[in-house]
């Protein structure tokens, strides 16, 4: 009783984390928005300017020393791809930063046409770099597949995120931890899909982990059930996911696990359009 008295205590604290951070990483993001958007565009700028540079350069070729041209059409080349580089990783993190704020932008248990595959693209990532952050040596190759196609479907994205980003983290956590004691020819992997299937869209994540044993799989989904040291685990992630998929979003969630091998989640979502 008192140790589930100490864990639910932990557990709100941490809610009340997550939620001061949710607010502030939505503050965040559109604060880096602005000076984002004037790296990507003084680098398209610069581009510009180093196209005119070049037809001077062209113009005026008979005027340049034949070695000096080689060495500035090597420096024009590579300032083009580095710029070319800023634009493109600028714009990545501009994608990330509208993700976040479409979830964190939508009211609680508000539906919203959504598109599935981004959303869970980007908490796939997301959840990868707060492992990196966390856990030492963490390692992992991640394998994806979107069907293309999808149609934007009414879904609760800060629900479905959390869902998303609660087994994605217990994926990555079953590979970091076998990691840790398997021999050096493991690699850890994390398969991710989403896909369409008569009327739904099926989202599975699967890991090549530690698996689960028999207790654990009959008691996943009891609240505070977990097998994870203190402070890396409070035994609620897969109650709340349950609760997402089938009972927000009218879904099913299923998993296929071996100990020592791995384990899958699959959801499978009727389509709301
Ligand atoms: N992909 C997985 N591979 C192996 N075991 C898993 C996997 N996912 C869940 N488990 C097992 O199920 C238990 C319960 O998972 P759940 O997500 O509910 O809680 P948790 O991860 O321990 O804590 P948290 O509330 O922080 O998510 C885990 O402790 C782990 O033993
Ligand atoms: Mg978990």
């Amino acid at each position: 009783m008192e140790q589930e008295i100490k864990k639910l205590q932990e557990q709100l604290k941490k809610q009340e984390k997550l939620a001061s951070l949710g607010l502030l990483s939505a503050g965040i993001a559109h604060e880096i928005q602005n000076p984002l958007n004037f790296v990507i565009n003084f680098s398209k700028m610069s581009d510009k300017l180093l196209k005119d540079l070049t037809e001077i350069i062209e113009d005026n070729e008979d005027k340049i020393p034949e070695e000096d041209r080689e060495d500035l059409e090597d420096i024009v080349s590579d300032l083009k791809d580095n710029l070319g580089k800023i634009v493109e990783h600028g714009e990545r993190a501009i994608s990330i930063i509208r993700g976040i704020l479409l979830v964190s932008r939508g009211k609680e248990n508000e539906f919203v046409p959504t598109d599935v595959c981004h959303l869970v693209k980007e908490y796939i990532w997301l959840s990868y770099h707060a492992m990196r952050a966390n856990y030492k040596n963490f390692n992992i190759a991640i394998h994806e597949q979107y069907e293309e196609g999808i149609p934007m479907m009414m879904v609760i994205p800060q629900d479905l995120s959390r869902a998303v980003l609660n087994v994605m983290n217990n994926a990555s956590y079953a590979v970091w931890h076998k990691s840790q004691t398997a021999s050096e020819d493991y690699h850890p992997e994390i398969s991710v899909s989403v896909s369409t299937d008569d009327g739904n869209v099926i989202i599975t994540i699967g890991d090549n982990g530690e698996g689960m044993n028999e207790e654990t799989k009959q008691r996943l989904f009891e609240n505070f059930f977990t097998t994870k040291p203190v402070g890396h685990g409070t035994g609620l992630g897969m109650t709340i996911t349950r609760d997402i998929i089938e009972n927000k979003h009218g879904g099913k969630l299923t998993f296929d696990s071996k100990e020592g091998e791995g384990t899958t989640f699959t959801f499978t979502i009727p389509i709301k359009k």
